[in-house]
């Protein structure tokens, strides 16, 4: 847990300052902290030093042991938040082995300062559970975040810096979640650990095993799961304060590891696999953060967790099974698995949510495709809808909290290859346009009245290349900060 303080003086022994440049001049951005910028500039000059994003460097300081600066790019007078985000984030990545650090980057808002908190905490992240016999070589990443600062006595920046905290404890949670291995995250180990942090978070939490989803219906996540020893679970996982201005339902895709099944994946990347949790902690610990920061909006999350697994018993192609609700699915592909746990929590998610008083929104979260990486790339997600008005919301929130969404249609002329002649839909269709023809399936279980948005972050979710700004190399934790922000932004409406 990291964290986070306000202070006006230098209190630690390691000062992070921006370095930037302006027509090939470099330039150091120390916000309210004094350095000596004469001297300093001629050794990062002899240095070969750019000011370039993700360039950090240390030098031995005079104010303090060590000085640190990190790229801003180019200089602004008033810098994109996602820009100090991120630099923060790339320095506090290099400061592991410090116990604290203090950040004196340039900002003129407390929406400044607070990316910069929040990008110093998520920087702040190690993973080293399973690390052996070589633990102990391991250096602890920052444990506390000195933002140095003017506004260290509003209530505004105060809030800030405590939201910092919660968004990197709930980050963490969700890369943590990632990073476990399929050897030790099941659907039901997934369930217990929830359960357990949801008593100290104050949220109510359900879990339908795998005999009442067999008994209740459930033919997508008892079709996926059958394959495996490990059992599926439906978990829910609920945050219903007393004056809620809104009501949403999340739903995360919560596959423990995908083989693929009887469509087995090559070897080559299937490790990957493990990270088909990633919407199913992304919703969870969203509704964690929202109980934390007290909105006065009501999410129920739902997780269908199970492992897609290769065995007798799992579905073989050409296998028909019923969804939550009564549709029946032809199983074409077993590896798009995806879309047949998400129906059922789907249907389930808008059955309570009616029962409650009705959905003003629902939204999955899911490592849904591949195409969606051919597309898009892996840094930035897809969304997709059936109500442009909530699918604006959500992108502005996004882009509030600096994570990159593209908005991606649903064309009907798709819908007609996930026809199947022996079943209501076959559980594939095109191969082209394979994103759009799952957020098509999925579709069919949406209630046409109900605002809906389809993220597929199959790419981002886990990063297989290096570590950037406040990313590290595994689980990002990513689309956790635009729902909290979607939240906070129903929170402020009348
Ligand atoms: N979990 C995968 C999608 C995925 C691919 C996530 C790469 C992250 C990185 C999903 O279950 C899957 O296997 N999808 C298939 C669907 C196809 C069979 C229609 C795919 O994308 O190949
Ligand atoms: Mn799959
Ligand atoms: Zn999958």
């Amino acid at each position: 847990m990291v964290k986070v303080k306000l202070t006006t003086k230098l209190d630690s022994d390691v000062l992070v300052v921006g370095l930037g440049a302006l027509n090939k001049k470099l330039q150091i951005e120390s916000g309210t902290a004094q350095v000596d910028s004469t001297a300093l500039l001629s050794t990062l000059n002899a240095m070969g030093a750019t000011g370039k994003n993700d360039e950090v460097i240390k030098l031995p300081g005079k104010s303090s042991k060590l000085i640190v600066f990190t790229g801003l790019g180019k200089i602004e007078s008033n810098y994109n938040p996602e820009v100090l985000r991120r630099a923060a984030g790339a320095a506090a990545r290099e400061l592991s082995g410090n116990k604290s650090a203090s950040f004196s980057l340039p900002h003129k808002s407390v929406v400044e300062l607070a990316a910069i908190a929040e990008g110093a905490a998520l920087g702040s992240y190690s993973f080293t559970d399973f690390l052996g016999n070589s633990k102990k070589d391991q250096k602890d990443p920052l444990s506390i975040v000195n933002v140095l600062t003017k506004f260290t006595d509003t209530a505004q920046a105060k809030s800030a810096a405590r939201r910092a905290e919660i968004i990197a404890e709930q980050t963490f949670l969700v890369r943590d979640l990632i990073n476990t291995p399929p050897s030790h995250l099941t659907p039901d180990s997934f369930c217990l650990q929830i359960k357990k942090l949801a008593s100290k978070y104050g949220v109510k939490i359900e879990v339908i095993n795998d005999a009442a989803l067999r008994k209740g219906g459930y033919g997508g996540i008892i079709g996926v799961g059958q394959g495996s020893a490990n059992p599926p679970r439906l978990l829910r996982v609920s945050y219903t304060p007393a004056k809620a201005k809104k009501r949403y339902a999340f739903v995360g895709k919560g596959i423990t590891f995908d083989t693929g099944g009887l469509a087995l994946k090559p070897a080559a990347g299937m490790e990957a696999m493990k990270a088909d949790m990633s919407g199913a902690a992304a919703v969870v610990a969203s509704v964690f953060a929202i109980a934390q920061l007290k909105l006065p909006v009501a999410v129920d999350a739902w997780a269908p967790l199970a492992e897609n697994m290769v065995s007798d018993t799992a579905t073989r192609p050409s296998d028909v099974i019923t969804i939550y609700g009564g549709k029946t699915v032809e199983v074409l592909n077993p590896d798009a698995e995806g879309r047949l746990v998400l129906a059922d929590a789907l249907v389930k998610a808008a059955e309570v949510g009616k029962k409650s008083g009705g959905l003003d929104g629902i939204i999955d979260v899911a490592t849904l495709t591949g195409a969606q990486v051919v597309a898009l790339g892996s840094r930035t997600s897809a969304v997709m809808t059936n109500d442009e008005n909530f699918s604006g919301q959500f992108l502005t929130a996004a882009n509030i909290s600096g994570e990159a969404f593209w908005p991606m249609p649903l064309p009907i002329e798709l819908r007609a290859s996930l026809d199947s002649p022996i079943a209501d839909l076959a559980n594939i269709g095109d191969r082209m346009g394979g994103m759009l023809v799952a957020g098509l399936f999925l579709k069919e279980f949406i209630d046409p009245q109900t605002p809906w948005l389809h993220l597929d972050i199959a790419g981002p979710a886990f990063n297989e290349k290096s570590a950037h700004g406040y990313t590290p190399v595994g689980g990002t934790g990513i689309a956790l900060r635009s729902l909290i922000c979607l939240a906070e932004l129903a929170s402020s409406q009348s």
